[in-house]
């Protein structure tokens, strides 16, 4: 299965297409600049001295092109981002990571767009995919070091149930993750929110933190 990562040269796509890379996944990392995204790779590769990785650097359109899309743009950005190519997203899975929050003062706050998340926007822009919210609350720092497992839960939610159990599937195989089906896309939302809250501990406690669901056995 090939996974495509529109706007994977930021920290959050970049760190994904490594991870998911490492675990054995045919990767495409995407950029608006495909020059960009190649030396992007190369230094990602180059880092991982003696491991295998199948990953390439690549347009946002040849990721689009992957059987499940990742859309790793900021969340005010989706829709552009995307709008050069929506055919090739049609009726196939499309992760979206994206929180949408605003800087108010100093502080990162939760916004709630019109349709009450960013991926519920997404959604909406391509009504023939089956968009999955995912991965929000998983630090890209911890998740680009592949040395380590991470110690964090993903919360997973998608109107199309076949889509969030793929979704599942494919995120559970990162190291020290655990990843629950949330239920329907109308819980983007919170779970975008609760970045904002992360985010602010993050600052207060100099930390990453991330969160763990307690209460059930797996
Ligand atoms: N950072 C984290 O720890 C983290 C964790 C979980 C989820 N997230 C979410 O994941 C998403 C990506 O986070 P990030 O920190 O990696 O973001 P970022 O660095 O701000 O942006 C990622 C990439 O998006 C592309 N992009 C930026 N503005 C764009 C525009 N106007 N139109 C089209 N493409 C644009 C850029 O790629 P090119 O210039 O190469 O096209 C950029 O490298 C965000 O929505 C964030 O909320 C982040």
């Amino acid at each position: 299965m090939s996974i495509g990562i529109v706007g994977g040269t930021g920290p959050a796509g970049s760190a994904l297409a490594l991870r998911l890379a490492s675990i054995g996944h045919q990767v495409l990392l995407g950029s608006r600049e495909p020059d960009k995204s190649v030396s992007l790779v190369s230094d990602l590769v180059g880092s991982q001295a003696g491991m295998k990785l199948d990953l390439v650097g690549a347009s946002n359109e040849m990721a689009a092109s992957c059987d499940i899309v990742v859309v790793a743009t900021p969340w005010d950005s989706m829709g552009k981002a995307i709008s050069p190519f929506l055919h090739l997203l049609e009726g196939k899975i499309v992760i979206s990571m994206a929180n949408a929050l605003s800087r108010v003062g100093g502080e990162l706050q939760a916004t709630i767009p019109a349709r009450g998340s960013a991926a519920q926007t997404l959604q909406a822009s391509i009504p023939g995919a089956m968009v999955v919210a995912a991965l929000h609350h998983l630090p890209a720092k911890e998740l680009g070091e592949l040395g380590t497992p991470l110690d964090a839960d993903v919360l997973v939610c998608s109107d199309h149930r076949s889509a969030a159990t793929a979704v599942i599937e494919l995120i559970s195989g990162i190291p020290g993750v655990r990843c629950f089906d949330a239920g329907s896309l109308s819980q983007a939302g919170p779970i975008e929110a609760m970045t904002a809250v992360l985010i602010n501990l993050n600052i207060r406690y100099k930390t990453r933190c991330a969160i763990r669901i307690t209460g059930i056995k797996q």
